[in-house]
C-alpha cells in the first residue's frame, strides 16, 4: 500500500502588515467589528510586483528545505490558487521553472478556498497510482488583487501569503497507524455559486473582476458541510473523532473554527488558529497554519491531523494525515 507521507513544510507571508486600524481608516468599519465577527487582527499584503508564484516559489523553497530534498528529487507540483499569475499557463509551471526542476508535470487545481485539500487528493491519488513518486502541494494567492476595496462586507477578511508541503510515496502497512494521507473527501455544489464568486474572467467579461459574496449564506453552508465532510474522512479510514490530534481548518472565520472543533468534541488547544494573524488566504490558509504548527513543535511525528475547507463553488473537502 502506497502512502503519500509528509517529509516537509514551509511558508512564506508578504512583508507588509495591514492592521484593521489601518484599514478603518480607508473603508467604514472598525478593530472591533472585524475582531468579534472574524477573529481576524491583520493581513499581510503583496508587494507591487510581488506575484503568486513568487509567494509560492519562497515558501516552496522552505518546505524542500524542511524535507532535506532537492528541486531534482520533485516530478510533480499540484498548485492550489483562484489568484494565477496570468490566465494561462498554470502558475505552477512558473513555479517549476524558478526551482531549477524539469522533469515530471506541474499544473495548478482552482477549489479556491478548498484548493489545498484538492491538491492533496489530487497529489495523493497520482502518487498512489505511481504516476509520480516526490509531490510539491502549494495552496498560494495573491487574493488582495481580487478584492473591491470599497466594499467593506467582503476586503477586511482577506490577506496573501503561501504554504507548501512535499509528499514522497512511501511504502505502508496499509493500517490507519501508517505515516501519510489517510483519506481525503471531496465535493462541490455548483448550485451554489451566487453567494461566493468572482464577477469576471477571459471567457465572460475579458476582466479580472472581483470577489462577491454573501457573508451570512457562506457561513451557514459552511457549519453545515464541515460537520458532514469531518465525519466521512473519520469514516473513510475506520478513526473516530477521539483519535484526532490536530484539526489544521480552513481559516476564514474563528467563529466557523470554533463551531467545528466544538462539534468534533476537541478543546481549544487542539485547533490551530492563525485567522487572527493571516486573514483568510484562501488556499494558503491550511499550509500556512500547518507551518505554524510544526515548526512551533505542536504537530509532531505519528499525530493525527485533520486538514478541511470549503470555498467558491461551493467546493468543500478534508484530508486525514499521520503526520
Ligand atoms: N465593518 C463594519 N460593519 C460591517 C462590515 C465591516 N467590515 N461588513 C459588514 N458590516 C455591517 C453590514 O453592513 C451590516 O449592517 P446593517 O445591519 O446595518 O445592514 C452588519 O454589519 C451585519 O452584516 P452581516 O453581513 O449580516 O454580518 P455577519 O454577522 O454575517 O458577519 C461576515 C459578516 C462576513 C463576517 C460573516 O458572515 C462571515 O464570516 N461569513 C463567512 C464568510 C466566509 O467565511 N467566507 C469565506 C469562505 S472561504
Amino acid at each position: 500500500m502506497i502512502r503519500s507521507v509528509v517529509q516537509g513544510c514551509g511558508a512564506y507571508l508578504p512583508a507588509r502588515v495591514v492592521t484593521n486600524d489601518e484599514l478603518a481608516k480607508k473603508v467604514d468599519t472598525s478593530d472591533e467589528w472585524i475582531r468579534q465577527r472574524t477573529g481576524i487582527r491583520q493581513r499581510h499584503i503583496a508587494a507591487e510586483g510581488e506575484f503568486t508564484s513568487h509567494l509560492a516559489l519562497k515558501a516552496s523553497e522552505r518546505a524542500l528545505a524542511d524535507a532535506q530534498l532537492k528541486p531534482s528529487d520533485l516530478d510533480l507540483i499540484v498548485l492550489a490558487t483562484a489568484t494565477p499569475d496570468e490566465t494561462f499557463p498554470a502558475t505552477a509551471t512558473r513555479v517549476q521553472s524558478a526551482l531549477g526542476m524539469t522533469r515530471g508535470a506541474a499544473f495548478d487545481v482552482q477549489a479556491v478556498c478548498a484548493g489545498f485539500v484538492y491538491g492533496m487528493s489530487v497529489a495523493d491519488s497520482m502518487l498512489k497510482n505511481g504516476l509520480a513518486s516526490t509531490a510539491l502541494v502549494i495552496g498560494a494567492e495573491t487574493f488582495s488583487r481580487i478584492l473591491d476595496w470599497n466594499d467593506r462586507g467582503t476586503c477586511v477578511l482577506f490577506g496573501d501569503g503561501a504554504g507548501a508541503v512535499v509528499l514522497k510515496a512511501e511504502t505502508g502497512t496499509g493500517t490507519s497507524a501508517d505515516r501519510g494521507v489517510l483519506a481525503n473527501a471531496l465535493h462541490s455544489d455548483g448550485r451554489q455559486h451566487d453567494i461566493l464568486y468572482v464577477d469576471g474572467g477571459p471567457s465572460s467579461t475579458r476582466t479580472t473582476g472581483f470577489l462577491r459574496m454573501e457573508g451570512k449564506e457562506v457561513f451557514k453552508h459552511a457549519i453545515v458541510n464541515m460537520a458532514a465532510v469531518v465525519t466521512e474522512v473519520l469514516d473513510r479510514a475506520g478513526l473516530a473523532p477521539t483519535d484526532i490530534d490536530w484539526l489544521v481548518p480552513h481559516q476564514a472565520n474563528k467563529r466557523i473554527i470554533d463551531g467545528t472543533g466544538r462539534k468534533l468534541g476537541l478543546s481549544p488547544d487542539q485547533v490551530v488558529v492563525t485567522v487572527d494573524k493571516h486573514a483568510n488566504t484562501s488556499a494558503a490558509s491550511i499550509p500556512l497554519a500547518l507551518e505554524t504548527a510544526a515548526s512551533d513543535g505542536r504537530i509532531k511525528k505519528g499525530d493525527l491531523v485533520l486538514l478541511e475547507g470549503i470555498g467558491g463553488g461551493l467546493a468543500w473537502g478534508a484530508s486525514l494525515v499521520r503526520w
